[in-house]
């Protein structure tokens, strides 16, 4: 594999359910290491867009390469391999232990082969700041944030190249998020993960990312770094959504967060 290429690249991207277009010629290129957060409207396509880069939807017309490769020719098993999902809903196992949780899909996969991406789930849960005494309750015992935690430790299991996040924060108070939205930094920069994230949060999607796309239209507007948003915003839609937003006081954040980590 060429390590120059787009690890994610959507070319004049296409998505229809039936007769209801949710994605028209989106066009989008992601290079290895970004850490890239996705905001648009409710129902303009975001999840969709997701679940095309780890193939669980195919697009209508054009292509997607992940890792250099078409989608459509992947081995899709081989694909899914390197990318963990964090879904939308954090959606544990309930019956099953937060061990059994995290170490579930690597043991599926541990059938086939590949057996060293298992990670230890102590380490793990290490990783998403959870001590290991966690490893024994079921997902009721957990607070919101707890599960999120473990849902990311879920997703981080197989340790993969590219970390794809439905809104993982969604469902948290502020503090809570705040650690969440630490701890995702930590993890992106330690592991050197390319890492999508979806949020509803303008604020959280400046924060976090080194690029920030913004939905509207069936399309992505604009896809540019947080200053570049704030600075020049593509149309009135993203000048609407920024607005508001206190320009240094971001930057400083960002800045603050980042020497603390
Ligand atoms: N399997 C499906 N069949 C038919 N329509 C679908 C299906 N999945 C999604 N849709 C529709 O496609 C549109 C885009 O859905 P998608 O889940 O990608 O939106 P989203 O941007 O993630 O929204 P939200 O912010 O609410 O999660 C929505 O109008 C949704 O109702
Ligand atoms: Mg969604």
């Amino acid at each position: 594999m060429n390590d120059q290429k787009p690890i994610i690249e959507f070319k004049q991207v296409s998505k229809s359910y039936g007769d209801v277009p949710v994605l028209s010629d989106v066009s989008l290129s992601v290079e290895r290491g970004e850490f890239i957060t996705l905001i648009g409207r409710s129902g303009c396509g975001k999840t969709t867009f997701l679940k095309l880069v780890n193939a669980l939807l195919m697009p209508d017309c054009g292509t997607v390469r992940v890792f250099g490769e078409d989608v459509a020719e992947a081995d899709l098993i081989g694909l899914r391999r390197r990318i963990g999902y964090v879904i939308q809903s954090v959606g544990l196992f309930p019956h099953m232990s937060v061990r059994k949780n995290v170490t579930y899909i690597p043991g599926l996969l541990k059938r086939g082969r590949r057996p060293e991406t298992a990670v230890e789930p102590e380490r793990l849960l290490e990783m998403v700041s959870l001590e290991r005494s966690f490893l024994d309750r079921y997902p009721s015992e957990l607070s919101g944030g707890q599960k999120q935690r473990v849902g990311i430790a879920r997703a981080l299991a197989i340790l993969p190249s590219v970390l794809l996040m439905d809104e993982p924060f969604g469902a948290v108070d502020e503090i809570t998020r705040k650690q969440l939205q630490d701890s995702i930094r930590d993890i992106h920069k330690k592991l050197g993960l390319t890492i999508l994230f979806i949020t509803h949060s303008i604020e959280e999607a400046l924060m976090l990312g080194t690029r920030v796309g913004v939905f509207e239209d069936h399309r992505i507007v604009q896809c540019d770094r947080p200053e570049v948003l704030l600075e020049a915003p593509a149309d009135e839609f993203v000048a609407e959504l920024v607005k508001g937003i206190d320009r240094l006081g971001m930057s400083e954040q960002r800045g603050r967060r980042e020497q603390i980590l």
